[in-house]
């Protein structure tokens, strides 16, 4: 596969000639690698609902093995509805998810029923291949922005990046952190600046497991750190991941995105949002309509983690019967973002620019 990614994990594998599908249960990292076999549509859908598999672009992949795996079980319209149905269902956030059902249900529906399952699977397929070499673009648009920040000062490129835009996060090399592999494979300096990621803490949990498993420079903090390090003159660019973007460059990501938006503003660092195309939602006009998805209270009442002698536990840390909310994403305003990253290059955060970078697909 041109532009694969080197690294010894991969958040998903379909192996050539088999109908099922091995993903990483991100759940138990980074204290556990456990591997799931997704042998059923319904476990697919588990899978995403649950978070066992998360992150924009990898939810659109598995989904799309999803129907791929209904579609072994019954080729019928009806089944191929329901089974489209119930996989769009299980995570309303990131548009992904629904951009990959729909196109491979597209490519299945004008067949006869006996050929749309290995059709699917090939899709599936496809979809993986494409994620990654777009994945890889992007980080080489994102590299010209670190060589250009390292080019302005001695010492490393400062990086931060919120939640997990990673190789877990899709079918390889990430997102936002494309571009921090490319340059690492490079040999420029970087540090990153790892936010948490309140509650479920994909940040603690994932970031700084794959930046650990790839040897780079990281330090992580918590997300209320990121106003402090920027004032402190201690960040040179923020590069962040997306669930859906609006057709006028909002950007939708994971809770807490926007807050390092307008710290970054505030303080005159870059802030970027690494964009693979499928992420941008043609038909939403602004980031006001998208669904926010709003999470079980119980995430922000317990932290789950390791104990000293190695058991999970759970461990609450408010007042029994605290009222919680948890919205899982935020909504980061077009004027807040100084570029778009995408596969095609640099877009500003406008609808006239994403639409000229894009002029296939805004119509
Ligand atoms: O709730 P999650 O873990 O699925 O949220 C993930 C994020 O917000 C990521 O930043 C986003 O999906 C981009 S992943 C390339």
């Amino acid at each position: 596969m041109p532009h694969a990614d080197p690294a010894p994990y991969r958040a998903l594998v379909h192996a050539p000639e088999t109908r099922h599908l091995d993903v990483i249960d991100q759940r138990t990292l980074p204290h556990e690698i456990v591997h799931l076999r997704l042998a059923d549509a319904e476990a697919a859908a588990r899978a995403i609902r649950e978070m066992a598999i998360r992150g924009a672009p990898l939810i659109g992949a598995v989904g799309a093995y999803g129907l791929a795996l209904a579609l072994d079980r019954d080729a019928s319209d009806a089944a191929l509805v329901s089974a489209h149905a119930m996989l769009d269902a299980t995570r309303p956030t990131a548009v992904n998810l629904r951009w990959a059902l729909d196109r491979v249900r597209d490519r299945v529906a004008p067949l006869a029923p006996p050929a749309r399952a290995d059709r699917a699977w090939a899709e599936a397929d496809a979809i993986v291949a494409e994620d990654m070499a777009i994945n890889h673009a992007i980080g080489e648009h994102g590299l010209a922005v670190l060589r250009d920040i390292a080019r302005q000062r001695s010492g490393p490129v400062r990086v931060m990046t919120h939640c997990n835009a990673g190789a877990l996060a899709t079918c390889g090399w990430g997102t936002a952190t494309a571009p921090i592999f490319l340059a690492h494979a490079a040999g420029l300096p970087l540090h990153v600046w790892v936010s948490e990621t309140r509650p479920r803490l994909q940040g603690a949990s994932l970031t700084a497991w794959e930046l650990g498993e790839r040897g780079v420079p990281h330090t992580l903090v918590v997300d209320g750190a990121a106003g402090l390090l920027m004032a402190r003159g201690e960040v040179d660019v923020v590069f962040v991941g997306a669930d859906r973007v609006a057709r006028n460059g909002d950007v939708c990501n994971k809770i807490g995105t926007y807050d390092k938006a307008l710290a970054a503003r505030d303080n005159g660092v870059p802030f970027y949002a690494a964009v693979p195309s499928p992420t941008i939602d043609w038909r939403m006009n602004d980031g006001g309509a998208i669904p926010i998805e709003a999470r079980d209270a119980d995430e922000v009442l317990v932290i789950a983690g390791r104990a000293d002698d190695g058991r999970r536990v759970r461990v609450a840390i408010a007042p029994p019967a605290t009222p919680a909310v948890n919205y899982a994403f935020d909504v980061t305003p077009a004027r807040l973002v100084t570029g778009i990253l995408t596969e095609r290059g640099i877009a500003r955060a406008s609808g006239d620019a994403l639409a000229a970078m894009f002029p296939d697909r805004a119509r």
